[in-house]
């Protein structure tokens, strides 16, 4: 009788720690997808050292992304849609360089659907 009992609390003990695991898998944050993954991978290399760490210590501190599309307008005032993000980062900005040339249209895409994830 006590081992039916001691094999019944560790089943119930099993069940509950599956039924956790299996839940906070559920509400984790989707993954990205493979364009934001590759944007994430371009914005890591060509634009979070400036944007997230300042390494060149900057005057003009470069503006935190992380909403850049969850406002309605950017830092400078303009609207922040993908047309004014794709000209800023091609042309530049104030100390910000120029990329034109550096990124493929589809690598800027992959660019503008990782900044809309809110930088996950
Ligand atoms: C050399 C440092 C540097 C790098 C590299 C850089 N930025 Fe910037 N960025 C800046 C600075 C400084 C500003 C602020 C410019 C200003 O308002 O004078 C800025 C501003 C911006 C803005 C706001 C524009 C606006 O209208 O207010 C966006 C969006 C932006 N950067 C995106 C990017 C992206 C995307 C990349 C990577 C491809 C990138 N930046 C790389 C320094 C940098």
């Amino acid at each position: 009788m006590q081992a039916i009992r001691q094999i019944f609390g560790w089943a119930i003990v099993w069940v509950c720690m599956a039924a956790s695991l299996i839940l906070t898998g559920c509400y984790q944050t989707p993954s990205l997808t493979p364009q934001e993954a590759a944007g994430k991978h371009l914005y890591q290399v060509r634009c979070a050292h400036c944007h997230e760490e300042n390494d060149l210590a900057l005057k003009k501190v470069p503006p935190d992304l992380h909403a850049v599309f969850i406002h309605k307008t950017l830092p400078s005032g303009a609207a922040a849609t993908d047309a004014a993000v794709r000209q800023n980062v091609l042309a530049g900005r104030g100390l910000m360089p120029g990329f034109a040339g550096r990124f493929t249209d589809a690598q800027m895409g992959d660019l503008l659907a990782y900044l809309h994830t809110g930088l996950r």
